[in-house]
């Protein structure tokens, strides 16, 4: 249909954005469709509003101010695994009891384009090379069944833990089909509820919409904080309210360690009464480029390590510790009356922060350029800019090698957070397992391997061990399976039993 008889022409003039049909008579007929239709679903003038707003706040020169505003999580609301050990067995009963009562859900934000890993499909299919090959969202998939099993055993009461995921324009079709191949890893599909986040254009910094190509807008999705304008929109707030949940623990896709639906620090959050909590690990390098949570003016918030001087940083308590260390690993609790709260009422008072990009472009000669430095932003929301907004906020601690090893990069010589590093992070703890459990290794000359394995060349090459969730969700119940032995890696323990895969010449 013709721009100019439907009014889109018209519609885009109005809100300076008529280059979008520059090159329209160049457009098949196909083409021409796909781009009205694309443009039909826009509000160019709360595109417009977006992109004003975030300008305004970006770039202004935060740092001085924030240093002077923020004080530290104070002692009252922070729970931690290593320093509240006699309350920890409490936690965990209070989370498995909420979790038998099936009120729990765990929401999963996969709706990343996982540019830094560079792979096309969606970060959660990834195999990082583990000895079951299991990708991200299987070993999530089996946890969250183990959790299952494990409060339907202690309360004798068939439950469930609903498993809604968020994903993007680009990975709705993969993640579904993904999952339906797989039988949706044993789980009941009607519990497994996929949503889209919406997505936002990228823009020039005139605010001018981006084409990627002549007949198509560069789109990204609108950041992890798009959660809450997708569970109103997508219907997912009514559903959670049908199903009785009212506690959600939030995560991310790509941390290989993350415990789901974690009962002790859901337990910790119910039984302070929490509307919102945020699990950290401790920063101990003042210059890691963590964010951490804090309070600023009074109210909880992450700090980006950018948005404080190195003084700030570096300022240590009387222990020793870092007196800004709690930091963020986007793992959250939310008590469901507030997620509600913050879909219907909070959630337009979010403004969207301004991430400079490379972004390939189309030129006014219809030429493809691919630009060497920023060029334009995308405006991303982030799931925990709500946590201003909680009456009561909690913080829990917990310790970085058992629970957070997140995959951003490809393998590469001195990359940070990769396939190598996620898969050694699960197999030492696996490894630990089997040692707390009261097994040992021992190397191909038959010599005990030590607990904490030699440094080679300067990686540390784990013991290659690997545990189904099926068989433990956190390390319990390995007792009666390997006490008192002795294993060569390497060690496979799945729900068909204990397999040394070596020895065995697999
Ligand atoms: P990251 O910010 O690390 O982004 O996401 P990413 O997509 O995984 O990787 P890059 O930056 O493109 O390389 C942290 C978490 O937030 C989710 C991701 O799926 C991941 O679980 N996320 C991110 C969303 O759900 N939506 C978004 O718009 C952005």
């Amino acid at each position: 249909m013709d721009p100019n008889a439907s009014g889109l022409a018209m519609r885009l003039a109005e809100a300076g954005q008529s280059h979008l049909l520059q090159f329209w008579k160049e457009l098949s007929p196909e083409e021409q469709a796909e781009l009205t239709l694309d443009l039909q679903g826009m509000d160019f003038q709360e595109i417009n509003g977006f992109f004003k707003k975030a300008m305004e706040t970006s770039g202004s020169s935060k740092q001085e101010k924030m240093d002077s505003r923020m004080e530290p999580v104070p002692r009252e609301v922070l729970g931690s695994v290593t320093r509240d050990t006699a309350s920890l067995k409490d936690w965990e009963i209070a989370g498995l009891h909420c979790i038998s009562q099936s009120k729990v859900a765990a929401l999963l934000l996969a709706g990343g384009q996982g540019t830094r890993l560079g792979v096309s499909y969606p970060k959660g299919m990834y195999d990082v090379g583990l000895p079951s090959h299991k990708t991200l969202f299987q070993i999530q998939a089996e946890r969250i069944l183990k959790l299952q099993q494990l409060a339907e055993q202690k309360h004798k009461i068939k439950c469930c833990i609903p498993w809604y995921i968020m994903t993007s324009g680009r990975t709705m079709e993969s993640t579904k089909d993904y999952f339906s191949q797989h039988n949706y890893f044993g789980l009941d599909k009607n519990n497994i509820i996929f949503f889209q986040q919406g997505m936002l254009p990228a823009m020039d910094y005139q605010g001018k919409i981006i084409l990627e190509n002549k007949g198509k807008l560069s789109m990204a999705p609108d950041g992890n904080g798009g959660l809450y304008r997708a569970l109103g929109n997508q219907g997912i707030i009514d559903d959670m309210e049908r199903r009785g949940i009212e506690n959600i623990h939030v995560y991310c896709v790509d941390n290989i360690l993350v415990k789901v639906a974690d009962p002790s620090f859901i337990g910790f959050c119910v039984k302070k009464g929490a509307e919102c909590g945020a699990k950290v690990v401790e920063k101990t390098n003042p210059t890691e480029a963590v964010g951490v949570v804090c309070k600023v003016d009074g109210r909880y918030q992450v700090v980006e390590y950018s948005e404080i001087t190195l003084a700030t940083a570096e300022k240590r308590s009387a222990d020793g510790r870092l007196m800004f260390n709690a930091g963020n690993v986007a793992n959250h609790f939310f008590s469901f009356s507030f997620l509600r709260d913050v879909v219907q009422k909070y959630e337009p008072k979010l403004q969207h922060h301004v991430a400079q990009k490379k972004i390939p472009y189309v030129d006014a000669k219809g030429q493809l350029i691919k630009p060497n430095k920023p060029n334009g932003i995308k405006m991303e929301k982030f799931v925990f800019d709500i946590f201003q907004f909680a009456k009561t906020f909690v913080v829990y601690e917990v310790l970085r090698e058992d629970e957070f090893s997140p995959l951003k990069n490809a393998d590469s010589q001195d990359a940070k957070d990769t396939p190598t590093t996620a898969r050694h992070a699960l197999m030492s703890l696996h490894h630990r397992w089997v040692l707390n459990a009261g097994a040992h290794f021992i190397d191909e000359n038959g010599r005990h391997v030590p607990a904490i394995p030699s440094l080679k060349d300067g990686t540390d090459l784990p013991i290659k061990c690997e545990i189904s969730p099926l068989v433990s969700y956190g390390g319990e119940g390995l007792e009666e399976l390997v006490k008192g032995r002795e294993f060569h890696p390497t060690l496979m323990i799945d729900g068909t039993g204990v397999h040394e895969l070596v020895k065995n010449g697999v």
